[in-house]
């Protein structure tokens, strides 16, 4: 077991947003997390980084306890998160995106390897290395924040809105990627609107309606289920 979300409840101010939530992601997996609009899966990513301070419950990460422990120290222990809409930093090359994000010790020792997996998973990022980030296309400036994520060497990558906004065929390439990211080990956490192509596209998924699980199993049988075709693939 990789990461154990423990009966967590977690909110802003007075607002509760997460009740009691229980998610495990094994080592290896690709586990989806669907849920509508304000649902608050963006509030469990931003947990599981400690972005967000929980209420109550707690967070273990390879059997500890890292609930509260910084950021900071959860990327060095392997967790990256890609936030929703992707960040990058406008006015800097594609590279220049790239070597700032590269801010641990392991980060910075495995840089030049590291460049070298993300040019193979992203040609386009190569041929366009040192161009500003900010007159990249909507999908190649995707594929930028998801190779900053990887910038850290995570075990476990947390991507949020995987394929808001991106034409279908960027959608396909960067499932592909996610493929290879599996073969290499690295274990992912999808959170995506598009729910038949994560429910495809993983082992596992966990369905979030208004801060609680109401739903999770093989993502084979949920595609299947009668709940989640009804009102979120509209059948
Ligand atoms: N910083 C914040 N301060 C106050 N309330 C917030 C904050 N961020 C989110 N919320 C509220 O928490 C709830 C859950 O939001 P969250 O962003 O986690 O949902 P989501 O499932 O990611 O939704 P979406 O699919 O629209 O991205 C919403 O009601 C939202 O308004
Ligand atoms: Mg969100």
């Amino acid at each position: 077991m990789l990461l154990r979300v423990n009966d967590l409840s977690a909110g802003y101010g007075l607002l509760k947003v997460l009740w009691d939530v229980n998610i495990v992601v094994n080592n290896g997996e690709k586990v989806a997390l669907i849920g509508p609009n304000g649902a608050g899966k963006t509030t469990l990513l931003k947990t599981i980084v400690g972005l967000v301070k929980p209420f109550n419950g707690r967070v273990f990460f390879e059997g500890e306890d890292i609930t509260d422990i910084p950021t900071y120290l959860r990327v060095r222990k392997g967790i990256s998160l890609v936030p929703e809409g992707g960040r990058v930093i406008p006015k800097l090359t594609v590279l220049e995106n790239l070597l700032v994000a590269a801010t641990t010790k392991e980060a910075k020792e495995k840089l030049s390897d590291t460049l070298e997996l993300i040019y193979t998973l992203f040609p386009i990022l190569k041929e366009r290395k040192d161009q500003l980030a900010g007159t990249l296309s909507g999908g190649e400036q995707r594929m930028l924040a998801i190779a900053r994520g990887l910038i850290s060497r995570p075990k476990l990558l947390l991507v949020d809105e995987v394929s808001l906004g991106l034409a279908p065929k960027v959608v396909t390439q960067i499932y592909e990627v996610f493929n290879e990211l599996s073969k290499l080990g690295i274990t992912l956490l999808l959170v995506e609107q598009y729910v038949v192509k994560v429910l495809k596209s993983t082992d596992r998924a966990y369905l979030l309606e208004q801060g609680r699980v109401v739903l999770e199993g093989p993502s084979e049988e949920l595609l299947k289920n009668d709940y989640i075709r009804k009102t979120y693939i509209g059948e």
